[in-house]
């Protein structure tokens, strides 16, 4: 079995794919941790939201470490600008698209898999037959994305992170 949970930010769609991982013991995959594990590897070699080299990115994208996908630190806004503005990269794009697939076909995963995030019913998996897309009100989202990025260490304004969202 294999459900594709996409939605609007910080809808929950993460929270209601872990629970329904944990209920038909299915693998999980966060797939925005993807863009944001790579935007934490370019970080760390210096890279910034206001410079960024296209062939760099590519290059760690081949090469991108797993293990930074729970890492905490992929919730920081740093983070989350360099990973807004990968995603727009049609190669990376493409590199991250051929995990997902096999995340997603992996028959180590033996009751199957759910996947989470942007486009996953519409491109990364179209041909899967439980499609979900989740949404909330604007409060609760920006709540939920003001509570996240207080667990990341971050100093936030309720207020700004709603203006933000509103803006999306
Ligand atoms: O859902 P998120 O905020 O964790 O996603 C991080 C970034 O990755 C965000 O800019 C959207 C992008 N993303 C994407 O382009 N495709 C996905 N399947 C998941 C996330």
């Amino acid at each position: 079995m294999i459900i594709a949970v996409d939605g609007s930010a910080a809808s929950g769609k993460g929270t209601l794919s872990k629970r329904l991982a944990n209920y038909f013991d299915l693998a999980h995959l966060d797939t925005g941790s993807l863009y944001r594990a790579l935007a934490l590897q370019l970080l760390s070699t210096g890279t910034n939201s206001d410079d960024i080299d296209e062939n760099q990115v590519i290059k760690e994208s081949l090469r991108l470490d797993l293990g930074l996908c729970s890492a905490p630190e992929i919730r920081t806004d740093s983070v989350a600008s360099i990973a807004s503005k990968i995603a727009a990269l049609p190669e990376v794009r493409a590199n991250l698209l051929a995990l997902q697939r096999s995340f997603a076909s992996d028959s180590s995963h033996e009751n199957g898999a759910v996947l989470d995030g942007r486009d996953i019913g519409s491109v990364v998996l179209p041909k899967t037959q439980i499609k979900l897309f989740i949404d909330a009100k604007l409060e609760v989202r920006a709540k939920r994305r003001f509570k996240e990025l207080l667990r990341a260490g971050q100093s936030a304004m309720f207020r700004d992170v709603l203006e933000d969202m509103r803006e999306r």
